[in-house]
């Protein structure tokens, strides 16, 4: 039903986006997000079996393929069963706060999302909605791991507490979701990204040592924690953030997260779609994800696998992509150019709408066969 729907979606979304008008397209397609992945948690495909080949092992953990859902797909915690029986290599929760957040709303618009898909790009302001750590506890509670499919949880600091109870509730999350047997950690640390934003990487800093010492320092069970940054972090920047984290005992670094480069991007917009993308932004702004941010993740993972090739670390380090990774392809060169994982989320999408089920069946067979 879900794969059936999803295939129709995909010719349907070329007329809407483009013809009827863009606040209509965006209450539209925020409605159906919504509802889409409710339904897509709940799925439960024929389980697909990846050849051990395809498999990679970091930390001590198996990924039975390379590539997994990026954060904000699963932010409940529900959708494991989908994403283990699709082949994903992992599953990533959250991003959760330690309070519910309700999200962004705009007159009748709630969690504005709108994607384009002449250009396999998407825009959303969401707002980080989720319903706090308990909720997502209680859900990942109800199920294990299965082998080759580890669970993770991106969390983030809530921004309504001050920055020294914020830290707190952040140290407070990772030993919670430690303590019910979560595999890996993701920090979602995306917002600074400008060098000039010095006063927000500082903070940036002084947190991440917070959770060195009150966190990584003290945990008896090794759960790794890679922190994610915003595609938008300038490239010059790469080298010293990864050389940091290394120092702080971090476990791996994800580039990274939307963006707010809106004249770059539009360049890369459908014309078509430009109007639509115009609106958005200037309306509610937000992060752009997909196709457009495909350059900027190669770029700054690779100048963060350089770095590692010339500083070899203490410890095991893991270079995360995110951003445009639209088919096998993408990953195929990601791999092959020393990046260690992968993560999707506009890119999923797509693929969902031409392959259903099948999506991560699909990569794989082209990882192996090139
Ligand atoms: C609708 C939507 C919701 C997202 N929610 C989160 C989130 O909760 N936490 C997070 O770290 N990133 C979130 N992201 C960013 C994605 O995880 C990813 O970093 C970004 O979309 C770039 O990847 P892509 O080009 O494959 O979409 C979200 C993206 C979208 C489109």
């Amino acid at each position: 039903m879900l794969p059936l729907l999803a295939r129709l979606d995909r010719w349907v979304r070329r007329l809407v986006v483009s013809t009827i008008p863009p606040a209509l397209a965006v209450w539209f397609y925020s409605q159906t997000r919504r509802w889409f992945l409710e339904r897509l948690a709940r799925a439960q495909p024929e389980r697909y079996v990846p050849p051990p080949a395809a498999g990679v092992e970091y930390w001590g953990l198996r990924f039975q393929t390379p590539i997994f859902n990026a954060a904000g797909m699963f932010k409940a915690g529900r959708g494991y069963s989908v994403a283990y029986r699709q082949g994903a290599g992992a599953f990533l929760a959250g991003t959760v706060t330690l309070y519910p957040r309700r999200g962004n709303r705009k007159g009748r618009i709630v969690q504005p999302f709108l994607s384009y898909p002449r250009s396999q790009a998407a825009s959303n302001w969401l707002g980080l909605p989720n319903p706090g750590y308990q909720y997502v506890v209680r859900q990942l509670q109800q199920f294990l791991s299965q082998p080759g499919c580890p669970r993770g949880i991106s969390i983030a600091p809530p921004d309504e507490l001050a920055f020294d109870e914020a830290a707190d509730a952040l140290v407070d999350g990772l030993f919670l979701f430690k303590n019910i047997g979560i595999d890996f950690v993701e920090i979602n640390e995306s917002c600074p990204n400008t060098q000039t934003d010095r006063e927000a990487w500082d903070l940036v800093w002084k947190r991440l040592e917070i959770v060195r010492e009150k966190f990584l320092r003290k945990r008896k069970r090794f759960v790794p924690v890679v922190v994610k940054f915003s595609n938008d972090v300038p490239l010059s920047m790469v080298a010293d953030i990864v050389a940091k984290l290394c120092d702080l005992g971090f476990d791996g670094v994800n580039f990274g997260n939307t963006s707010t480069n809106y004249l770059l991007h539009r360049k890369r917009i459908h014309l078509r779609e430009q109007r639509y993308y115009d609106f958005f932004v200037q309306n509610f702004g937000g992060g752009v994800s997909g196709r457009p941010l495909k350059e900027e993740s190669l770029l700054r993972c690779l100048a963060a696998v350089e770095y590692l090739r010339e500083h070899p670390p203490a410890h095991e380090f893991v270079v995360i992509r995110t951003g445009g990774i639209l088919d096998a392809e993408d990953v195929a060169e990601s791999l092959q150019r020393g990046i260690h994982l992968c993560q999707w989320y506009t890119g999923y999408f797509e693929q969902f709408a031409q392959w259903g089920h099948r999506l991560y069946q699909r990569i794989v067979e082209h990882l192996l066969s090139s």
